[in-house]
């Protein structure tokens, strides 16, 4: 992976001709620096380290990595790609394993493959479907703004958790195209971020891609939330997610549950936006939704100091899962659900 700067992008995940470009969301906002990425390992690993994050933005990545795998497997043997692909189909899918996004753009990404002649480059085909998964993304993270935004019943102050923007979707944001479509529509006193412990999303990005938009942002910390819910005047939190099982239980950034508690104590509404493609109707509910655990380090350490008491240990699930009694309404681009449970979930995914 080869760093190179630039100034501010418009995207975070970028295709130049023949290679993958990916905003590196481990320096922001000190350094806006893109990564060039040339096969499926590269793709993998920079998903695994959170160069790039947010499920819907794990996707499309994990899209153009397939495009650079069958290019290369295709150069390799024209007559074997199909088989040898597999591999780095395999080394994708396991980058992360709570964003249901990443599986499903590489199902995609897969039947495609399997209509493909067999000794025909596929790069053409499959780069076109990448760039559509992409386009959709957009699009559908502006209609799910304006449906969130009319929502509103008066102007209130919004807290948002992690980072649900631009930099975690294809563009535009889930949650964060809700605040940027509501603030448009002046139906936003306050934004609240909160910090999101331990990676900083909150602080570091959600901070940094609202401020570029010009809408202003105080940051909370992470246990700070219920205080100020408590202080008055915020209507809505407004969450993106990970995955949503069959009967509306919504996996995302750890400290969701904590917060949709809190706004259900203090008669707050609490917001899921997210695409039909973080829908899994394979999981009748959140309790099968795998739950990441990362390193102990990164709560141990903040940046290069470590910050715990030494032989402290730490336990670092970073998503947990709300369920789905705790969430008001469900904004897809295909709709609003209110009170999601089984019945209006099937309903949606027809
Ligand atoms: O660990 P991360 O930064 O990938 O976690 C991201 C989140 O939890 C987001 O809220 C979620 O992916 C929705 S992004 C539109």
């Amino acid at each position: 992976m080869s760093p190179s700067s630039s100034s501010l992008p418009d995207r975070a995940i970028v295709w130049d001709d023949h290679h993958l470009q990916l905003l590196d969301q481990r320096r922001l906002p000190g350094r806006v620096d893109y990564l060039t990425l040339h096969d499926a390992r590269q793709v993998a690993q920079a998903i695994s380290d959170m160069v790039v994050r947010g499920a819907p933005a794990i996707g499309i990545t994990a899209a153009y990595g397939v495009v650079l795998a069958a290019a290369l497997r295709f150069a390799a043997n024209p007559q074997s790609w199909k088989s040898a692909i597999s591999e780095d189909l395999n080394l994708l899918a396991a980058a992360r394993p709570t964003a249901v996004n990443l599986q499903w753009a590489l199902e995609r990404m897969q039947t495609l493959m399997q209509s493909l002649p067999a000794d025909n480059n596929p790069q053409a085909s499959l780069l076109q479907e990448a760039q559509r998964i992409h386009a959709k993304d957009v699009a559908d993270n502006h209609t799910m703004g304006e449906l969130g935004a009319a929502l509103f019943e008066q102007k209130s102050a919004v807290i948002t958790h992690c980072n649900a923007g631009a930099l975690a979707t294809g563009g535009y944001g889930t949650a964060l195209g809700v605040i940027r479509s509501a603030f448009a529509q002046d139906r936003i006193t306050q934004v609240y971020a909160d910090e999101t412990r331990p990676w900083l999303q909150g602080s570091r990005l959600t901070a940094w891609e609202l401020l570029q938009d010009d809408i202003p942002v105080q940051l909370l910390a992470d246990g700070a939330a219920a205080a100020r819910m408590a202080a008055g005047g915020i209507g809505w939190v407004i969450v993106g997610s990970d995955r949503i099982a069959a009967n509306g239980d919504v996996a995302n950034k750890i400290g969701t549950y904590g917060l949709a508690l809190a706004a259900r104590y203090h008669a707050v509404r609490f917001m899921v936006v997210a695409p039909t493609s973080t829908i899994d109707m394979h999981l009748s509910s959140g309790e099968q939704i795998p739950i990441e655990q990362r390193d102990a380090g990164e709560l141990l350490r903040c940046g290069e100091s470590t910050i715990a008491a030494q032989g402290a240990g730490a336990w670092n699930p970073v998503f947990d899962v709300t369920p789905a009694g705790l969430v008001d309404v469900l904004v897809t681009e295909k709709g609003i659900i209110h009170a999601p449970n089984s019945e209006k979930m099937r309903e949606l995914m027809g």
